[in-house]
């Protein structure tokens, strides 16, 4: 039985590495969620055969009111929510690595050797920072928390003490681990420190908090693998830690910024607005307007962005690329790799739609063609298209890469007003003489597009 469960073990991991291996492409991604789905399967199944934790009345009624709420949830949720409740589930995977590890304390006590105490203090404070970081982290999206950077004087100072008193609190229960008085003061500890270390990250920022977080939801449940000595707990940890990490860098990459810049430097407290001279220029044109445009154009970019998820426009805008690819136009789509709330939000958003995604072009594979398109068409984007980004240096977007949407010919921007994105910033680009603002909701405009056009 030993031997079944550990070659078990063993397919699980294997089925995970090919897992995230498939995530990595929206075109293999399906059955990447397929491998995990099947690897985790496995591994509770060999969990459960191993069953010499807990009798199956505790894991049975577990099952049950987890997956009821998980179900719940997760029907219930909006596309637009998703990164609250990635959040929340973080949050919650930190936290349950520090229980069992608190449980296996309790269990143990007395009989503790050194190296299963120290994973059991990584486990603990790296849990509990992930439980309390990302209930902010969630406070922050669903606006029960204030998003801009709560910052204080003294902040850092602060949060240096509050390590420096974790480091001794950590060495004192190695040297006497049957004191659980250490053991409650890492906990309260490390609680404080994740609300304190999430509180100063603006709004905009919360995505690579959240994936940072995800990686150390999975070095919590590595270490707990370490104090319960279980192999796939320790491998499946490390995988979404590692995984975790990389997602962190390439985001940080995409908006051009460091880790430690996102999380010291509370960006998204200075708001740069536009002159009211410029905001009076801007002229509302109509939907004939912009199908006038679209009708004499030979190429089209379009850029769609979190605007196009409220709206659910991606049926309509599919429809608008048919009919426009009908007349003779060449049609792309523009991605951002940070446009709407989550990594890969327009892939998963256009793959709703049946785009094509030989249509779908990355930043880096498309910024240099704007020059030569003769309409950008932008769908309820408004960061990732902002020109500040390259060059006010007091923008919170400064170096953030955008798509050089301002470099076509005409550029139409579908969006219900000249309200700012996610950071909070104006955009230059609303007050271009060769923009066409077309207000009211994307769903509406290019429905209304799509019936001039077929007219
Ligand atoms: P945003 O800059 O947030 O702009 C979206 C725009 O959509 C808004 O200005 C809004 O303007 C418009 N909009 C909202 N509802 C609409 C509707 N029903 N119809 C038409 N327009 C609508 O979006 P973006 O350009 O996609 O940039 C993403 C931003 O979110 C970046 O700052 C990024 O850092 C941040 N962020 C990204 C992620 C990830 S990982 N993708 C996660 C969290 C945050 P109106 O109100 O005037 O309509």
């Amino acid at each position: 039985m030993k031997t079944i469960i550990v070659l078990a073990y063993l397919l699980s991991s294997v089925l995970f590495i090919l897992g995230l291996k498939n995530l990595s492409s929206p075109k293999t991604a399906r059955r990447g969620n397929l491998f995990a789905m099947i690897a985790m399967l496995i591994a509770i199944i060999a969990t459960l055969i191993k069953n010499e934790i807990v009798d199956f009345t505790f894991i049975i009624t577990g099952l049950i009111i987890g997956s009821t709420i998980g179900v719940i949830i997760a029907r219930k949720v909006s596309m637009t929510a998703m990164p609250q409740m990635v959040a929340l589930f973080n949050g919650l995977g930190g936290g349950a690595s520090a229980f069992v590890a608190l449980a296996e304390y309790y269990r143990l006590t007395g009989g503790l050797k050194p190296h299963i105490i120290i994973s059991m203090i990584i486990s603990f404070f790296v849990g509990a920072v992930t439980l309390t970081g990302s209930l902010v982290a969630f406070g922050k999206l669903q606006g029960i928390i204030k998003s801009a950077p709560i910052v204080f004087k003294a902040q850092r100072f602060l949060n240096i003490l509050i390590f420096t008193l974790f480091l001794i609190a950590g060495v004192l229960l190695i040297t006497n681990p049957a004191n659980n008085a250490y053991l409650l003061a890492i906990l309260a500890i490390a609680m404080i420190l994740g609300i304190l270390l999430v509180i100063p990250i603006g709004g905009a920022d919360m995505p690579v908090v959240i994936s940072l977080l995800n990686s150390c939801s999975g070095l919590a449940a590595a270490a707990t693998g370490f104090v319960l000595s279980n192999n796939i707990l320790i491998i499946c940890g490390a995988l979404v830690g590692a995984s975790g990490m990389i997602l962190t860098r390439i985001m940080c990459k995409a908006m051009n910024r460091s880790v430690s810049n996102i999380i010291f430097g509370a960006v998204g407290t200075i708001s740069k607005d536009i002159k009211k001279d410029d905001k009076q220029k801007v002229i509302a044109y109509t939907e004939e307007d912009a199908s006038m445009m679209l009708e004499n154009a030979q190429t089209v970019i379009i850029i769609p962005g979190y605007g196009l998820a409220v709206a659910q426009a991606q049926f309509a805008l599919q429809e608008l690329v048919k009919t426009l690819i009908n007349n003779g136009i060449n049609v792309r789509y523009a991605i951002h790799p940070v446009a709407g709330r989550m990594p890969g939000h327009m892939n998963v958003l256009l793959a709703e739609a049946n785009v094509s995604y030989d249509l779908l072009f990355d930043l880096g594979d498309i910024n240099n063609d704007f020059q030569n398109t003769d309409v950008a068409l932008v769908v309820g984007a408004n960061d990732v298209v902002n020109p500040s980004a390259r060059a006010d240096k007091d923008s919170p977007l400064f170096g953030m890469p955008i798509l050089n949407a301002d470099q076509a010919k005409s550029v139409i921007i579908c969006k219900r007003s000249l309200s700012p994105g996610f950071s909070g910033v104006d955009n230059e680009l609303f007050y271009n003489k060769k923009t066409m603002m077309i207000f009211g909701d994307a769903k509406d405009s290019i429905n209304e597009l799509i019936k001039l056009l077929k007219t």
